[in-house]
């Protein structure tokens, strides 16, 4: 019945009225000017007033085709006043558990739809592989088979029981595909990929997510191989909808067609960019409104059939057929966003996936802290909107939309070793990051201003660090909490430098010449480069962006109320210039080094300590020799060999042991999670697929190529135990 439906309903549109279904503007601009005149089909950035104003305009349109409200709810309801705010997509990896972060979906959905939002762009499926960009924070790390997991996990948790189902909302499975690997980490350029490269790594989570039902793709910014993503037909027609048979509705990124016409001067006006884009599949234009008189001046001029659009509208009415959309425009529901959101269930969850994010990476034994007072120093350990990170309310992107998040909604690091603590607290900022200026060739503001861009790293202050160290010598630990802050992060806001900048290296080589026992925590978006006083410290922890509970699930880890558990999703490099230090890059590549420094990172991927220890046995496979039709089974014995109960997160990974084409030495396949009671011990069986055993051979083909592997099994990328098969060619 949607099918028949559709179909009439198209029958009766006017061509202006297809061209707007296809468009999404920005909810801030002339909403009159949208819905009257454009007919649009969607409006993003919104309020929960501005979407009741945007229904009521759609109910004296001609045939009140309902709009779908999209919002960037990226870890949480990130724009609504109030509402849930999680650790950053790379904080919630760390935890690899999958089923939280299904949780953490479903409540952003639940969260979400009470204000009348029914899209969010999101999950990010990019590989982070160069640190300077400025998005590292919005993915789940570096690697495919995790990014896959996780983003599955997403995808099934915004879209709940099915589109039918009132806090559903869609997912986003973006940016399609390869936008990370832009040149220098350099935001939105040119991503130099073959095909093959990304068939390799940059496609296989994408097609994860396709086969989990996402409803919607966003195409990335990025120009590969000469044609920007938006109408790369190969992606989109070959791969996307012939090869895995996509279904879903595909969205351009912020401007994607008018960008064609006014900066990549790829095309020579807006009908011809109208023209390239519809047909090269997009069924969602966003925010560019030319697209309008564009692609009706395109019908006119024989540059584009009206079945073309049809192709889309289609796509687009069906998705609105399917949320229900026509018989319950799902509006805002204050009375429900009283009671849901941040409700005491929702800030539990967040406080359990902050804690699971902590990563502890060094623990001389100072940790868990015991009696005696402790120094907090650092700019960053009371400084809330960095601990929300990006896409949060009053973030770096205050200029899009004004909401703050209430401060008392947050627990600080401050906050939460002050509530936790029975000994006494002291506080000292000890240090100052940046200021801001004025980008004068930057762009501005709506009202004329200049976008204060330019990040100037603030000189160490002489008198801020002597407050901190005279804090320090009066103390029995000192907890410092430096990072990166807001300003460093998000689209357009890449970072030459890796460094933690301003004051903030001084302040930790101060601190650490007191001799006192030095605690680093390190609130950062991303991998940093740390200093000798930071990885030398007697702790380091890295908590990513932690969200509205993160002070408090510090202050938990700290104290040892909560066992750190946190693994990498990332490496972390020992120096800005061996950027990539991604832990499965090709044979050969990892192996050299530079004349004045080797290319191991300072932590790698999986790595994460616990306060517990936890020893695992030799690795046994049931049969070695296998088809490729078959199944790896396996198994190892674990042991807490600690006094504390643990979480281990088992990590499988498989290396081929010779392959036709250059290949990654080792790949993660799987992993698991354990718990483990002081002195437990545990046999963990472990199946893989020797399907997943693939490379990607010169033709673009995965292949199983028989021969013999090694099955690798341990707590991180870096200590595995090893057992060896052998594949057969199948007869
Ligand atoms: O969803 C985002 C995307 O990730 C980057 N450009 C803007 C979009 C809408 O806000």
């Amino acid at each position: 019945p949607t099918a028949v439906r559709v179909a009439d309903l198209l029958d009766r549109m006017t061509l202006p009225e297809k061209v707007g279904q296809m468009m999404q503007l920005d909810s801030r601009e002339d909403l009159d000017d949208h819905v009257l005149c454009k007919h649009v089909g969607s409006i993003l950035h919104t309020s929960p007033e501005r979407v009741l104003r945007a229904h009521d305009l759609t109910s004296q349109t001609r045939l009140r085709v309902p709009l779908l409200i999209a919002e960037d709810c990226i870890h949480g309801h990130s724009f609504h006043e109030g509402a849930t705010i999680f650790p950053t997509q790379l904080g919630m990896a760390a935890s690899w558990d999958p089923e939280l972060v299904e949780q953490v979906a479903r409540v952003t959905a639940v969260e979400a739809a009470t204000t009348g939002v029914h899209w969010t762009f999101s999950p990010v499926l990019c590989i982070a592989r160069d640190l300077r960009w400025g998005r590292v924070d919005e993915t789940f790390g570096e690697d495919p088979v995790l990014i896959g997991e996780l983003a599955a996990a997403m995808v099934r948790g915004y879209q709940g029981d099915g589109l039918q189902d009132p806090t559903a909302i869609l997912a986003t499975a973006k940016h399609f595909a390869g936008y990370s690997e832009t040149q220098g980490g350099r935001d939105a350029s040119e991503a130099d990929l073959s095909r093959r490269k990304l068939r390799s790594w940059f496609l296989p989570p994408f097609e994860r997510v396709a086969k989990e039902g996402c409803a919607t793709f966003m195409l990335g910014y990025q120009t590969t191989d000469g044609v920007p993503i938006t109408v790369n037909s190969w992606l989109l027609d070959e791969v996307l909808r012939g090869e895995w048979g996509y279904q879903g509705t595909l969205i351009t990124d912020w401007d994607n067609v008018g960008r064609m016409v006014w900066e990549q001067k790829l095309q020579p006006d807006h009908a011809h960019a109208a023209a390239a884009a519809v047909k090269a599949g997009n069924d969602m234009i966003m925010t560019t409104p030319q697209f309008f008189e564009g692609a009706l001046q395109a019908v006119e001029d024989g540059l584009l059939a009206e079945e073309d659009l049809d192709r889309a509208v289609t796509r687009i009415l069906t998705l609105k057929f399917d949320l229900g959309l026509f018989e319950n425009p799902r509006r805002p529901d204050p009375e429900r966003q009283r009671v849901v959101i941040h409700r005491d269930e929702h800030v539990a969850l967040n406080l359990q996936v902050a804690r699971r994010s902590i990563v502890l990476l060094r623990n001389d034994g100072v940790l868990p802290l015991t009696k005696g007072k402790i120094a907090v120093v650092g700019p960053l350990a009371d400084d809330a909107q960095t601990q929300l990170g990006d896409w949060a309310g009053s973030s770096g992107q205050a200029d899009w939309l004004p909401d703050g998040q209430p401060r008392d909604m947050i627990t600080t690091v401050l906050d939460g070793l002050r509530e936790l603590s029975a000994q006494e607290v002291t506080y000292a900022r000890g240090a100052d990051i940046l200021t801001l200026e004025p980008d004068p060739e930057g762009d501005t503001f709506p009202d004329g201003q200049p976008r204060p861009r330019i990040v100037q790293p603030c000189a160490p202050n002489p008198e801020l660090i002597a407050e901190a160290v005279a804090n320090a010598q009066d103390a029995d630990y000192v907890v410092a909490v430096v990072g990166d802050r807001i300003e460093l992060v998000g689209e357009g806001r890449s970072t030459a430098t890796l460094d933690l900048i301003g004051g903030q290296i001084a302040l930790l080589d101060a601190l650490a010449a007191t001799g006192k026992p030095l605690i680093v925590v390190l609130m950062a978006s991303k991998p940093l480069v740390l200093p000798d006083s930071a990885r030398d410290a007697a702790a380091l922890l890295w908590v990513a962006n932690p969200g509205m509970q993160g002070g408090r699930a510090i202050a938990e880890v700290l104290h040892g109320l909560v066992e750190p558990s946190g693994r990498l999703p990332i490496s972390f490099a020992a120096h800005a210039g061996q950027q990539p230090t991604y832990y499965n890059q090709i044979r050969g590549q990892h192996g050299t080094r530079y004349a004045d420094l080797t290319q191991e990172p300072a932590f790698a991927f999986g790595e994460g300590l616990s306060y517990t220890t936890v020893e695992y046995g030799d690795l046994h496979v049931e049969t070695t020799v296998l088809r490729p039709d078959e199944v790896v089974k396996a198994s190892i014995t674990l042991t807490n060999t600690g006094s504390r109960p643990s979480r281990e997160t088992v990590q499988v990974y498989v290396s081929d042991a010779v392959t036709s084409v250059s290949w990654a030495d080792k790949e993660l396949k799987t992993f698991t999670q354990v718990d483990l009671e002081p002195g437990e011990t545990a046999k963990v069986d472990l199946e893989l697929p020797v399907a997943a055993c693939t490379i990607v051979d010169q033709h673009g083909t995965r292949v199983v190529e028989p021969g013999e592997f090694v099955l690798l099994v341990g707590p991180s990328s870096k200590d595995l135990r090893r057992a060896e098969f052998t594949v057969k060619p199948q007869f």
